[in-house]
């Protein structure tokens, strides 16, 4: 039999003394099939930390996520897992600080890889900064069928629908060396957007039976291959949380779609919990991430000028997270360029005061749409900074600074294309 694990190794969901261990076994018979996990303090596991034995159940695709506990905060280890004689690659994960910690958090945000619109040049070059954890803000996978002219291709070019179309575009999509490297450099605390279920669809979508089932396996999909510390139940996904560093950082990762519905971006209970946290969390920086468009963008032109399906489809949603934050910073996606933004009081009104900063992230690989950033910037003054190349955010969070890189790909490697610091009320410096 080949070596099962062809589709790498993950981690996520980092706590100060816990993480998830995850991979998943390809073409192993329609059973049980188990497996063995190490958890060393060395990447030549010497030193073995903890060890054990998970079960691949076929009903799950034959993922497996180990919840591994009782581990030492801010700390490096590296892990494997074992399937009779066949060895995973090594991974290499990072516990979340202690909450009493002070200590400077290093992050990346990635987002919107559709395959065959491209390399994950991006995601290598992620890889090798070995940040402490790593975002990803949706569009993990699109379930559109094929592209026209793509640079790869898809193995399955229909559109996704079924329990069995969205596992195999995952596999497709996890077959990339780029991607594995990344998930296997550093934990991974993810969100999704549209394209894991459908292009913009809204919670419950049509309310019909069959939406709801495709969304359940769409669901189901999404755990099966990611580091997730929940597991779905009757087609609902557990998704808004967040993840603590320390003193420093509390990141809000946000649920944009599964609760959504004409009246509300969050529904009623996410909206509760984000803006009781945001009153009363004690840590220096608030962070959402998130992935839409989150400050006032208006598109000069015909219309529509405002982008519905993003924040600006609920301004009054945005305005109540802005009141509570008093002060935020949100890290996004979705629209396939860098842009830096100004969190307003009030967006139509340029002399209210700024409440907050916005750095969104372009895409790893997705196609970027027409944009006339110059008519954007000039009608949105609030708007600081647009850049087009493909690529991702790195950043630091300290105790005294929160800063943030654009990273831009272009042929001969990555650079940063625009470095910024915020107060967490506005951007201070741009430096390009
Ligand atoms: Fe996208």
């Amino acid at each position: 039999m080949a070596n099962p694990f062809t589709l790498g190794v993950a981690s996520g969901e980092p706590l100060p003394d816990g993480v998830i261990l995850w991979t998943r076994l390809t073409g192993v018979p329609g059973r049980a099939v188990e497996v063995r996990w190490q958890l060393a303090a060395d990447e030549r596991f010497t030193k073995i930390v903890q060890q054990g034995t998970a079960r691949a159940l076929p009903e799950w695709a034959h993922s497996v996520h180990v919840r591994v506990a009782a581990l030492r905060p801010g700390t490096e280890y590296f892990y494997r897992f074992r399937a009779g004689a066949d060895l995973s690659a090594v991974g290499r994960t990072k516990t979340a600080a202690d909450p009493a910690s002070a200590d400077l958090v290093r992050f990346a945000v990635a987002n919107c890889q559709r395959y065959e619109h491209g390399r994950y040049t991006a995601l290598r070059h992620l890889a090798g900064e070995r940040p402490d954890v790593v975002f990803h803000v949706g569009d993990y996978i699109y379930e559109s069928p094929q592209a026209a002219d793509p640079v790869r291709r898809l193995d399955r070019t229909g559109e996704a629908v079924t329990l069995a179309d969205y596992r195999a575009r995952y596999a497709r999509y996890k077959s990339d060396p780029d991607l594995m490297a990344a998930h296997a450099a550093a934990p991974w605390v993810t969100t999704w957007d549209d394209h894991e279920v459908l292009d913009n669809y809204r919670g419950r979508g049509d309310g019909s039976a069959a939406f709801l089932r495709r969304r359940a396996a769409a669901y189901q999909a999404y755990y099966e291959h990611l580091p997730l510390r929940v597991r779905p139940e009757a087609g609902a996904l557990q998704m808004y949380r967040r993840r603590t560093y320390g003193r420093v950082a509390d990141f809000m990762l946000l649920d944009v779609r599964q609760h959504r519905d004409a009246a509300t971006m969050l529904g009623a209970a996410q909206e509760q919990w984000l803006l009781s946290r945001l009153a009363t969390t004690p840590v220096r920086w608030k962070v959402l991430v998130q992935p839409l468009f989150f400050a006032r963008r208006f598109v000069p032109g015909p219309a529509p000028n405002l982008r519905m399906d993003s924040w600006d489809g609920h301004p009054a949603e945005r305005a109540r997270i802005l009141a509570a934050a008093g002060g935020l910073v949100v890290l996004s996606g979705d629209v396939h360029n860098h842009w830096a933004c100004d969190l307003k009081a009030d967006f139509l009104d340029p002399s209210s005061p700024s409440v907050g900063a916005e750095f969104v992230c372009s895409a790893v690989s997705s196609r970027p749409p027409e944009t006339d950033a110059e008519a954007v910037l000039a009608a949105n003054p609030h708007i600081r900074h647009f850049d087009g190349h493909r690529g991702y955010l790195s950043g630091t969070a300290s105790a005294t600074g929160f800063r943030v890189s654009h990273k831009g790909l272009e042929s001969s490697g990555v650079r940063t294309v625009a470095e910024f610091l915020t107060d967490g009320l506005r951007i201070i410096r741009v430096d390009v």
